[in-house]
């Protein structure tokens, strides 16, 4: 069957290095799995007094597209070594109101980048906690870290390492089983 698989990315900047290297994963989902990339940066900030009949028309939009959504894939930037306040607001937003989870029981995956050695890794694991509350079976193995990664892109923003590429479709294919095992019938 095909599935949608959302791509989450954390990071708003032009330029992210977190978005390019969402750009090098997501042609290695196979047939059957389309991307859909699902901006996070315009919503407004979470507020449980505007959740009201007419909410904010930036969270109506996202439920509504997170509805096509099969499974999930969030990409993070680390900030003071935590998830960064895009994500965090989207998981918000799309948690409410309560028993209407846009989250709840979609597979997950989590990918930490950074320029840094520690690769995101505390982000990577706030972010998992998050997941595990709002109910998202998260791919355990493997994990993502990516160090260093303003030094693996190129120019235009492709990874060449022949080892990197191939763990990188090492854990698309995991995700996809993770998927499969992991989709209500
Ligand atoms: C950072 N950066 C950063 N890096 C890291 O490895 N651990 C951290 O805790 C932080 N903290 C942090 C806070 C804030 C507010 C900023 C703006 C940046 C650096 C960060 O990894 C770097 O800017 C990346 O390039 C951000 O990802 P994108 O935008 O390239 O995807």
């Amino acid at each position: 069957m095909s599935k949608n698989v959302g791509i989450i990315i954390g990071s708003l900047r032009e330029g992210s290095f977190t978005r390019q290297i969402a750009d090098n994963i997501t042609p290695m989902l196979p047939d059957g799995y389309t991307a859909k990339d699902i901006p996070v940066g315009d919503l407004d900030l979470y507020n449980e007094d505007l959740e009201t009949d007419t909410p904010p028309q930036s969270w109506t939009e996202f439920r509504e597209a997170m509805k096509d959504i099969d499974a999930v894939i969030f990409f993070t930037p680390e900030y003071n070594r935590t998830v960064p306040a895009t994500i965090v607001n989207a998981i918000d937003v799309g948690s409410r109101p309560y028993g209407s989870s846009i989250w709840d029981g979609k597979p997950a995956a989590v990918v930490s980048a950074s320029p840094g050695a520690i690769s995101g890794f505390g982000a990577n694991h706030h972010l998992r906690q998050s997941l595990v509350f709002v109910n998202m079976p998260t791919l355990a193995q493997p994990e993502v870290y990516l160090a260093g990664v303003n030094e693996m892109l190129d120019d235009q923003g492709k990874i060449h390492d022949e080892s990197t590429l191939q763990f990188l479709q090492t854990f698309v294919t995991a995700f996809v089983d993770h998927v499969e095992k992991n989709t209500k019938a």
